[in-house]
């Protein structure tokens, strides 16, 4: 896909990945052939609502994923390799220094019986071969980095005397203090204020600028994507349906759920406030996915060919493609 600088390299490039869930009930398709290429330097969103599949796919990734849920096909390649052929060895070494993760929930990944130097100090002493000293130096200069005063005294606490708000520092902390080539950033400010969202946001920036990372965004907010990524991926049911540079996602959406978003979405230059539209109908019950396109029980221009096959990708515009039968004109014309 096509970038702020196309010379970037791709750190990033997952093919076809889909990854299941064998639940008593039957299989539940959360992640369904997903492609996609992250570049150096790149800040990827990925966007969609409430179980499309967003966090099952980042766990995939970092090798996270719980029974009953598999890697069914596919492959992630980081500079090439496979991750999922990697052994232990590797998969340790690449989860943490090469590709960390930050999640949706602090509390997941504190401890809450270690204090935060100490478990600051432990991600960065697994992976690079630097003494106690030097683990503790970096570990308060990252605190500093991520705004928490006093980072002296903050390495004594534990989890539960620091708010809300500072524990997502200190995540975020934990997710750069390796310094990796790749964050995934699982909806890092969605139980923050306003105003500490934005912070956040800027320091994800400015540390995702110096270090020349790579980011996957995750987020239901559309204002976040427009105001730190560069591309973006939208997700409906498990598949990624449009994906794009972030202008032209916003400036010429083309998938009707995508256009349903930006509709649902406040925006400054829009005089008529009373236009904010919702998309009718309910998410899909994943355990019975409709058979052809995932959105075709919602959409408003749903063709008989929705309802029995698959849409393929069409790429609408140079860096930008869609996941739909009305980029066809064979298919629109003939209905
Ligand atoms: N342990 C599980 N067993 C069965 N299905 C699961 C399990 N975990 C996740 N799923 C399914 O995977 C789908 C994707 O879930 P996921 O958590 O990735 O959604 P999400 O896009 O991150 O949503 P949110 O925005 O709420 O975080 C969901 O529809 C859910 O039904
Ligand atoms: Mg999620």
């Amino acid at each position: 896909m096509e970038t702020k600088d196309n010379l970037n390299k791709e750190v990033l490039k997952v093919e076809d990945l889909s990854i299941s869930f064998y639940t008593p009930v039957g299989e539940v398709k959360a992640v369904d052939s997903i492609c996609y290429s992250l570049h150096e330097n790149e800040i990827m969103g990925i966007v969609g609502e409430s179980g499309s599949g967003k966090s099952v796919e980042s766990y995939g990734i970092m090798g996270l994923l719980q029974s009953p849920g598999k890697v069914k096909k596919g492959k992630i390649l980081y500079k090439g390799k496979n991750v999922l052929d990697f052994d232990k060895n590797q998969m340790r070494q690449f989860r943490g220094a090469d590709c960390s993760m930050i999640f949706q929930n602090p509390m997941t990944c504190l401890n809450p019986v270690y204090t935060i130097g100490n478990q600051l100090m432990e991600a960065v002493l697994v992976h690079k071969k630097i003494s106690k000293d030097e683990a503790y130096k970096k570990a308060v200069r990252m605190l500093e980095l991520v705004g928490i005063s006093n980072p002296e005294r903050r390495m004594k606490q534990y989890p539960h005397e620091l708010s809300g708000g500072m524990r997502q520092r200190v995540m975020i902390g934990m997710g750069l203090i390796c310094e990796p080539d790749i964050l995934i950033a699982d909806e890092p400010t969605t139980a923050l204020d306003v105003t500490i969202q934005a912070q956040i946001l800027e320091l994800i920036k400015r540390v995702q600028m110096k270090n020349k990372m790579s980011v996957i965004f995750i987020t239901h907010n559309l204002a976040v994507v427009a105001q730190i990524c560069d591309t973006v991926s939208v997700m409906y049911a498990g598949r990624i349906v449009e994906q794009g540079t972030v202008d032209k996602i916003f400036y010429n959406p083309s998938h009707p759920y995508t256009k349903g978003l930006l509709k649902s979405m406040p925006r400054i230059d829009d005089k008529d406030a009373n236009r904010l539209e919702s998309i009718e109908g309910t998410p899909v019950d994943m355990l019975n996915p409709p058979e052809g396109c995932g959105f075709s029980t919602r959409c408003e221009h749903c063709m008989n060919i929705c309802l029995r096959k698959e849409p393929p990708m069409v790429e609408v515009e140079k860096g930008h493609r869609s996941k739909c039968f009305l980029h066809i004109k064979e298919v629109v014309n003939g209905r």
